[in-house]
């Protein structure tokens, strides 16, 4: 690949030019400090939610330039030459480069004039401090004088207090080095600020020298690509800033390298509640042996959750997303919510809908961490059943501008069934959460009051009103709050079966009878010929009779979700409606890179002759190929026994086998994780990628390969294995946990078409589930398809 390839044996991307197309980042962190950093260092850092707890700046409206970051510059005291061995931003040339993202770490190695420096970034699973772990090797055959000096630079802690209050702000906290305690102290006293912790960045080495203001070491002239206190020999002016204003952490440290010599130091960031628990993380990590410990820490935080399910397809493009990249961007974007990225402007924290359906494919791989996001989630229902769009747990504020979407509360079932089938215990539907506006409930009944809240809002038709929007967004654009959505119907359909099992295990009488009385209803009207549109469903109902999603419109004739969510919702059966409208998904929607949202796209809005409205033609919800919609169509492909056209669909939405079609430069976003959507055929930059990282698309695409086409599905019952593979791919292997034993399953492919024939450890079993057992550790399954 053009900037840089995978190393699947570290599992690793390792960039080779440091001047990829955008900030290619990768995300460190515990639960609590986070921080993403890219390929030239680039990034920012926060705590628990970058809104009211941001720690360093990020200059967003500057993109794709990518400033500030973490920042170690080298200046060779004999040459005078000043570089950053990460590249920007004084972006002095190196004779070698090397930027590595591995899950957690991200790392750096590069040469220049016989200087080779590593440098590794990573905050450790228990304490909240980001190491910055460098070693220095001086190969050439002389001495060597470097001076290296760090560059962190702070704001105020909310962000958007800092647009519009820095003025005043900027008086409101005070930084100092610290003699004694060897770091640079930052006294944050910002009135009526929600959280002011103690924070300081300190060195393994003792400091030759400071700034902690940030005019003083750039200068009145200079830029951080030319710092002018790096300009001259030993300039930083060991500034502190008292008084307040735009502050850093520089902290100078003189290294002298006879031939051949080697150098390890560490630069690190530290937080903490209290003064007392602060200085004993600098104390800890003043001693590099807790530096190198923490990052071996990280690796195995990581190992183990990346093992829980481990495949051999045959198909190293596949296998390296599935045991490594597509898991760990799913856990990410649970961590992250939609909050901030290169893309997110750290705005928003965690998202009712999304946050639950990224919270589905991460219940194998984290049970505890998934059942504490849903915690959070359910607390911001109402006691009417609704959920709200975005909220801040940490501040228990909601969004001003959060806008009801009408299919929030269908998610949080999809969640809470897969973490009972992945440990057996119901439990949890017992636990009582609060309501966000008054009273509390169980969990059970939070789940029951979402359905029965969709269901109360029904439209004229009979089918769930949108509001806004359901979960497309771009749908508010028809500004009718009392149009029908026919995939809120589907979807509505579809849980109501997933929760009369749960209320069959609860032995709820009362509620399985509601839940089938829904089925029945919905599915009579779904089926009926103000839905059916003749060749597929449509999307809208109007207020005004009006369709959406109709042939009879000259824009957005067909939509891809209702003809996804009509099969997966078993509405679809009636005439094998389910088979065709797929097909007619692959006649209309179906491009190189992916299936599009929609088509055609809306050119003008709501006619063709009116001015372009919302997003422009084949971008977003208008028309791109949007990714997460099409994880539903390879499900629905599983579900009809196309095993081949659901693989195909699959592999096209793979990063890098776009990336080998439209090219790097084009695509221009990282290869190794998802993107929310693609431009589609109706714009002039078909091809190029949307927003990475923080999308619904990675937990959706793990969960449609790994339970779908592999068919490894944990249910309430055990463990199911149901695959529904390619013709090509003719033997796999998949290593799975599931619920405190390990599955050894080798499924053999013999275009048997829905017929499994199962063997746990030699011995046949009827059916395609295997019950779970609590005497034994390790399974050896074959299946033969
Ligand atoms: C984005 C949003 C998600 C929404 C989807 C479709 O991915 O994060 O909430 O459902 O777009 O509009």
């Amino acid at each position: 690949m053009k900037y840089g390839n995978f190393q699947d044996d570290l599992s690793s991307f390792s960039v080779s030019n440091p001047e990829t197309p955008r900030p290619w980042i990768n995300y460190l962190g515990n639960r609590r400090l986070r921080a993403f950093i890219s390929q030239n260092a680039g990034g920012l850092m926060w705590y628990l939610e970058p809104y009211t707890r941001r720690i360093s700046r990020y200059h967003y409206t500057a993109a794709p330039g990518d400033r500030p970051g973490f920042y170690i510059y080298l200046r060779d005291l004999n040459s005078d030459v000043v570089w950053n061995p990460h590249f920007a931003p004084t972006c002095t040339p190196l004779d070698s480069f090397e930027a590595v993202h591995q899950p957690g770490i991200s790392s750096f190695k590069s040469l220049k004039d016989d200087i080779e420096v590593s440098i590794r970034y990573g905050i450790p699973p228990d304490d909240d401090v980001m190491l910055w772990d460098i070693n220095i090797i001086n190969k050439s055959n002389k001495k060597h004088s470097l001076q290296a000096a760090s560059y962190l630079e702070f704001g105020i802690l909310e962000f958007m207090r800092e647009m519009i209050g820095w003025c005043y702000l900027k008086g409101q906290f005070s930084l100092k080095y610290d003699h004694d305690l060897n770091a640079i102290c930052y006294d944050y006293h910002v009135f009526e600020a929600p959280y002011s912790p103690e924070m300081a960045f300190s060195s393994t080495d003792k400091c030759a020298g400071w700034d902690c203001s940030r005019d003083a070491f750039i200068g009145r002239t200079g830029s951080l690509e030319s710092p002018t206190a790096l300009k001259k020999h030993n300039d930083l002016s060991n500034s502190d800033l008292p008084q307040g204003g735009h502050a850093c952490a520089t902290l100078g440290i003189n290294i002298e390298l006879a031939a051949g010599e080697s150098k390890k130091i560490a630069y690190f960031f530290a937080l903490a509640p209290e003064k007392e628990k602060l200085n004993s993380l600098l104390t800890k990590y003043q001693d590099y042996s807790n530096v190198f410990s923490a990052f071996e820490d990280i690796k195995s935080f990581w190992d183990k959750r990346l093992r829980v399910l481990q495949v051999k397809t045959g198909n190293e493009i596949i296998d390296r997303f599935i045991n490594i990249w597509n898991p760990y961007n799913c856990v990410v974007a649970l961590e992250t919510a939609r909050s901030i990225s290169t893309d997110h402007m750290g705005t928003d924290a965690l998202r009712f809908r999304d946050t639950t359906q990224d919270a589905l494919a991460v219940s194998h791989i984290d049970l505890e961490f998934a059942k504490e996001k849903m915690r959070q989630v359910l607390a911001q229902q109402t006691s009417d059943g609704g959920g709200c769009m975005t909220f801040f747990p940490y501040t228990n504020r909601q969004t001003t501008d959060s806008p009801h979407r009408s299919d929030n509360t269908v998610w949080p079932i999809y969640t809470i069934e897969a973490i009972i089938a992945e440990s057996g215990d119901s439990s949890i539907l017992e636990e009582v959460i609060p309501y966000r506006d008054s009273s509390e409930a169980t969990v059970y009944v939070h789940l029951l009051n979402g359905l029965k809240h969709i269901y109360m809002r029904r439209g004229p038709n009979g089918l769930p009103t949108m509001f806004h929007a359901d979960w497309n967004d771009g749908l508010a654009l028809f500004e009718d709050e009392a149009a029908e959505s026919v995939m809120l119907g589907f979807q509505l359909v579809y849980s109501c079966k997933k929760f009369a099992k749960i209320a069959a295990r609860q032995s709820e009488k009362d509620d399985i009878q509601w839940c089938e009385k829904v089925i029945d209803e919905m599915t009579k009207i779904l089926n009926s010929e103000k839905v059916w549109d003749g060749n597929w469903y449509r999307r809208l109902l109007l207020s005004d009779g009006k369709l959406v999603g109709s042939a009879s419109s000259s824009q957005g004739k067909i939509f891809l979700n209702p003809q996804s969510w009509s099969v997966i919702s078993g509405v679809g059966g009636l005439e094998n409606r389910s088979q065709k409208v797929m097909h007619e998904v692959k006649k209309y929607l179906e491009t190189p890179y992916g299936l599009t949202i929609l088509a055609p796209p809306y050119a003008g809005f709501p006619e063709p002759e009116d001015p372009p409205k919302g997003s422009n033609a084949g971008v977003g919800e208008n028309g791109a190929i949007f990714c997460h919609a099409n994880t539903w169509a390879i499900i629905a492909e599983c579900l009809l026994g196309n095993g081949d056209r659901a693989f195909d669909y699959y592999q096209k939405l793979l990063p890098e086998n776009i990336i080998s079609q439209v090219g790097e430069d084009h695509y221009e976003r990282e290869p190794y994780v998802y993107v929310s959507s693609i431009v589609g055929p109706g714009s002039d930059n078909f091809g190029k990628a949307g927003i990475s990282w923080l999308t619904g698309t990675a937990s959706w695409m793990y969960v449609a390969f790994t339970q779908y086409i592999l068919g490894i599905k944990p249910s309430f019952e055990g463990l199911i294995i149901d695959p529904c593979l390619p013709k090509s791919m003719k033997k796999v292997t998949v290593s799975r946990n599931f619920r405190d034993c390990r599955y050894e399953i080798t499924i053999f492919n013999e275009g048997k078409k829905g017929a499994v024939a199962l063997e746990v450890d030699n011995i046949s079993i009827t059916g395609n589930l295997i019950p779970p057992v609590q005497d034994r550790k390790v399974f050896q399954v074959r299946c033969y398809c």
